[in-house]
């Protein structure tokens, strides 16, 4: 993996984030916004890429998919819609680790949208992340799915990639 992926996961701001989640989380029965779950979408954003022949830059979908839940402490704290909160968190991160303000802008607009139902399906980096993002969740095996309040549409019941 590229040497600015791994400035991401060292960089101060990036473990607080994720450790504030992971303390929020801590009793949390439905899914939890942690590493696996970065890595998870990291690498279905990856294979979407690939099986949809997109041509989208590997590292860009991972830094995207590294970064697009860090603020989801703030959703448990004050209420904002994380994808916001993280939207607003990450530029730091991302300044730091050298990403141009070019790779920047597509990886904080697929932080921002990867919850809007209206990119679910669009051949772009906020889609795959989109879908990356869904796919990754194991709908099909879980516990308390009936008390999950994901609409219908979004849940994953079947098992692709
Ligand atoms: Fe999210
Ligand atoms: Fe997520």
């Amino acid at each position: 993996m590229t040497e600015r992926l791994n400035r991401i996961l060292n960089h101060n701001l990036y473990k607080e984030y994720v450790w504030k989640t992971r303390e929020a989380e801590q009793d949390r029965k439905f899914c939890r916004h942690d590493m696996r779950h970065f890595l998870d979408v990291a690498r279905l954003s990856i294979i979407l890429n690939e099986k949809e022949g997109l041509g989208e830059e590997d590292e860009l979908l991972y830094a995207a998919a590294l970064l697009h839940d860090i603020g989801r402490f703030l959703q448990y704290e004050k209420g904002t819609p994380h994808e916001q909160a993280s939207f607003q968190l990450a530029p730091a991160i991302l300044e730091d680790c050298g990403f141009s303000e070019q790779e920047k802008e597509k990886i904080l607009s697929a932080i921002l949208h990867h919850r809007n139902k209206e990119i679910s399906t669009a051949p772009t980096m906020d889609g795959l992340i989109y879908r990356a993002d869904k796919m990754s969740r194991t709908c099909y095996a879980c516990d308390v799915e009936l008390e999950c309040d994901w609409d219908c549409n979004k849940k994953n019941r079947i098992l692709m990639y």
